[in-house]
């Protein structure tokens, strides 16, 4: 059998155009299509070997617009691409603004057999294809790599020559060519030259995780969870505000805090979150630190009540999002 690689498109930079090819930030995001850019990587058939490649547009925007149903539309077609025995590895190329949230949400929504023997890799650019020395191509080239290296499987990031797990990666630079960074654990491995050079194992499915119910959430929606901040100065207003919002059509299920530290949260935000805990929103807490998490349950006062998730602020909230969507259809 023909192995086949799948490249999906969702937009981005690395689709990205402008009117001179010397501006690296004045350019229109998603602008050229996958088959394209396919065809702008260099010696992309060296790295395909024997394997064939085929293209599909997904979506056509900027990360930074990305609506819950385009997750759902790229899942679909993952899962799609996933089934077939020929398909050895996809590669989605996106936006970087919130790769990290599309990664985190794909590690979660797919059953972990179906990425037990192949990997999904994601990769993206931080400058446009019509850039004076464009990084999307290598990108693409190093993501097909890895999709295709024996053994390869689960979520990936691919950027700037670094292999990232889904669940740890962060942006953590807005120009840099080399804008992620996956915390104390570093990146999984290395692409140099064309090689894979892992540094610890492919990441392991979690087997035992709640599988997320998908067709819970096209049925029924996504439940609303909304991400504020803690910091020196901070009061109630947004939490209150928030509050008066939980009786809309798309009520407030939830609220992730960003706390300072080791999770804790100012005491005007605290004593707002413990009323909206009480009228039923699920209230979580992250630490807002670039490293490290939550230690142990203890600090001041209440925020202890607040459940503490051990990953970044915008993981935590479809984390949660999901857990109450998962709830729901477990209880209706
Ligand atoms: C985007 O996220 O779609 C635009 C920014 C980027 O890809 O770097």
């Amino acid at each position: 059998m023909v192995q086949r690689i799948v490249f999906l498109g969702m937009g981005g930079t690395i689709a990205g155009t402008a009117q001179t090819a010397g501006d690296n930030v004045g350019y229109k995001a998603g602008q050229v299509g996958v088959a394209d850019l396919l065809g702008a990587v260099p010696g992309l058939q060296t790295v395909l070997g024997d394997s064939l490649a085929t293209a599909e547009q997904v979506c056509q925007i900027d990360s930074k617009d990305l609506a819950h149903a385009d997750w759902l539309s790229l899942l679909e077609r993952v899962s799609h691409h996933l089934a077939m025995p020929e398909v050895t590895g996809l590669v989605v190329a996106h936006g970087t603004d919130t790769l990290e949230e599309t990664a985190y949400f794909l590690c979660r929504a797919l059953a972990p057999n179906v990425l037990m023997h192949k990997a999904l890799v994601l990769t993206c650019a931080m400058r446009p294809a019509s850039s004076l020395a464009p990084d999307g191509p290598g990108n693409m080239a190093d993501a097909a790599t890895v999709a295709l290296q024996p053994g390869a499987h689960g979520v990936l990031v691919v950027c700037a020559g670094k292999v990232h797990n889904a669940a740890h990666v962060q942006k953590v630079h807005p120009y840099r060519v080399d804008a992620f960074d996956s915390g104390e654990g570093g990146p999984l491995g290395l692409v140099e030259e064309g090689q894979v050079r892992l540094l610890s194992g492919w990441p392991e499915p979690d087997v035992g995780q709640t599988r997320v119910d998908v067709a819970g959430l096209r049925a029924q929606g996504w439940p609303r969870v909304e991400l504020v901040t803690s910091h020196a100065g901070a009061s109630g207003a947004m939490v209150r505000a928030l509050l008066q919002t939980a009786d809309e059509p798309d009520p407030l299920r939830g609220i992730v805090v960003a706390g300072t530290g080791n999770g804790t949260v100012h005491k005007e935000m605290e004593a707002a979150l413990l009323v909206a805990q009480q009228r039923g929103v699920r209230v979580v807490r992250v630490s807002r630190c670039a490293y490290g998490q939550v230690v142990g349950s203890a600090n001041t006062s209440h925020s202890g009540t607040f459940a503490a998730y051990g990953l970044s602020a915008v993981k935590a909230r479809i984390a949660l999002m999901l857990e109450l969507a998962t709830r729901e259809v477990n209880i209706s």
